[in-house]
């Protein structure tokens, strides 16, 4: 017994003093030390032996015992350190390679321009709405005074979305869900929600099948919306004009020229003086000196009464323009397609 003690010692003390990771001094701790050991399995014999033998061999198992632990621990140890030192030994890194260029992104032009404009709209005391760039028929157009057989709807080459998603409580049938042709219908979801008075701006993503130099079947708008006890198409003027003055410059003139929306009555497109030539006539305006900027007029009743507003008690105006068009003029770009290639060659020039 006490040889098999001796020899389980010397075996122990070389192995484990070799033993380089945790996973191998745990092997050997079992090995050595657990309940099906080799300590145990002497230990187990030990009944058998006279009482002053097994006092003995308990004495020497015990000292056995703890050396073995002893061991085990420094091992640990040993094993812990050499990984920390792997680890600070790392990869190899070469401090004289130079560093990698990251270019730094920027703001897309039409992204700034549409910053730009809400951001002066909100000078004006305009909050900013927003709503679904999957509309639904009855939004787009209906309440919008469009109704399905209006001839102003081809004016708008819709992009129709096959969905099975009808809303019989909102008008619509199973032709109703399209890609919003323009950000008009955030007004009427602005309104279905909230009573006068209102002042929004819309800013966001519209669709249209229309693909040219001036045309993308994707590109941006900024809907305008204000509404409240006796407001005039004056203030209309009055607000577009100062919006103009601040974001193209203050010597910018604006007019008015008659036009038609379905939603509003009377209908006017603002026009301002070309901020290129200042008005006497340049090739960006076409010689003209100046710029169709944005279709506005006042809200018409039927759009209230789409809504649930009093037309006798609300007067309201809108107004709505195309945010990529003037990023164009602004930037003087003459394709608006090269806006959306995504080619970095185009957006590092902004
Ligand atoms: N929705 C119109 C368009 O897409 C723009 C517009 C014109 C909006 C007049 C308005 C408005 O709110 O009053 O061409």
């Amino acid at each position: 017994m006490q040889d098999r003690l001796k020899k389980l010692i010397e075996a122990a003390r070389s192995e484990i003093s070799t033993a380089s990771d945790a996973a191998k001094v745990e092997e050997l701790r079992i090995r050595y030390l657990g309940k099906k050991g080799e300590l145990s399995a002497i230990l187990s014999g030990m009944g058998k032996l006279p009482p002053d033998q097994r006092r003995e061999l308990g004495e020497a198992a015990n000292s056995a015992k703890a050396e073995i632990e002893q061991l085990l621990m420094e091992a640990i140890e040993r094993a812990e350190l050499q990984k920390l030192q792997a680890e600070l030994r790392g990869p190899k890194v070469d401090v004289t390679l130079p560093g990698r260029f990251q270019p730094p992104g920027r703001r897309h032009p039409v992204s700034r321009t549409l910053e730009e404009i809400v951001r002066t709209f909100r000078r004006l005391g305009f909050e900013v709405a927003t709503g679904p760039e999957i509309e639904l028929d009855y939004f787009n157009f209906e309440a919008l005074n469009l109704p399905k057989d209006h001839p102003a709807r081809d004016m708008q080459d819709t992009f129709y979305v096959d969905a099975p998603w009808v809303a019989p409580e909102q008008g619509s049938d199973e032709n109703g869900v399209l890609l919003r042709t323009h950000t008009s219908p955030v007004q009427i979801r602005t309104m279905l929600s909230r009573r006068p008075p209102v002042r929004i701006v819309a800013p966001g993503r519209v669709y249209r099948r229309d693909s040219d130099l001036s045309h993308t079947p994707m590109f941006h708008q900024v809907e305008g919306l204000l509404v409240d006890r006796g407001v005039t198409m004056a203030e209309l003027k009055g607000t577009l004009d100062a919006w103009a003055k601040a974001f193209f410059g203050s010597e910018t003139k604006t007019r008015f020229r008659p036009s038609y929306f379905p939603f509003t009555e009377p209908s006017a497109d603002l026009h301002i003086t070309c901020f290129s030539c200042g008005g006497a006539g340049c090739r960006l305006c076409k010689m003209g000196g100046w710029i169709e900027a944005i279709g506005a007029g006042m809200v018409h009743p039927k759009v209230f009464e789409a809504v649930g507003y009093d037309p006798k008690q609300y007067t309201g105006f809108a107004f709505g323009m195309g945010v990529d068009r003037i990023a164009l003029l602004k930037y003087r770009i003459e394709d608006l397609r090269l806006m959306f290639e995504n080619d970095v060659r185009f957006l590092e020039q902004f």
